[in-house]
């Protein structure tokens, strides 16, 4: 009896595994497709790791789901910016740093803004204009703009000194690519 109940469960678990793979739950993307989009992007490594693996990518259906992925990523590297804006604060005396620091904490304000817009635009996935989508692209620019503006500032006027922020530049850069990409795809 018992037996008979085991094999009565695999054969129940065997049906649902069956079923999974047959009707994937939420219509994700398969990760065959994912990789061959990160190809896309000359950044695999980075975009496997920051798209692929991400916990939202079950849920994404589209490519218009993987760019909000892509955005709320850049979100998440201007708040990182901040903090550790906030972390070197606190060791910078010298004047020059301390300006440029500050400069950089409003061109992080003005990328997490222009981030945002990015991100409310490609939420709106009805009745998307081509209008819309040039101004996803833009303001995805101007985001990153924002932030090679912190990062060049490290080496003008005045002596060239090492940005607290180049993780983060060199973050955002990759997953504005990304993003790019992905406006192109859909436009074409
Ligand atoms: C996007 O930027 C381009 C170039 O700066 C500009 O001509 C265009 O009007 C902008 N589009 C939108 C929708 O803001």
């Amino acid at each position: 009896m018992a037996t008979m109940l085991i094999k009565h469960i695999n054969c129940l678990s065997l049906l649902v595994v069956v079923l999974l793979f047959a009707f994937p739950s939420s219509n994700a993307m398969p990760v065959k497709e994912i990789h061959s989009f990160c190809k896309e992007t000359f950044e695999l490594e980075f975009c496997m790791q920051y798209i692929g693996k991400n916990t939202r990518i079950a849920a994404a259906r589209d490519l218009s789901d993987i760019f909000l992925i892509a955005i709320s990523e850049a979100q998440i590297q201007m708040t990182n910016a901040i903090t550790q804006i906030d972390r070197v604060r606190l060791q910078y005396d010298d004047p020059v740093r301390k300006n440029r620091l500050s400069v950089c904490e409003k061109k992080y304000e003005s990328a997490g803004d222009s981030f945002h817009k990015a991100w409310e635009m490609g939420q709106k996935k009805i009745g998307r204009t081509m209008e819309d989508l040039e101004d996803m692209f833009n303001q995805t620019q101007a985001g990153l703009q924002a932030v090679s503006d912190c990062q060049d500032e490290w080496a003008k006027n005045g002596p060239k000194q090492e940005s607290p922020l180049t993780l983060q530049y060199n973050n955002v850069q990759k997953l504005s690519q990304i993003a790019r990409v992905i406006i192109k795809k859909i436009t074409s």
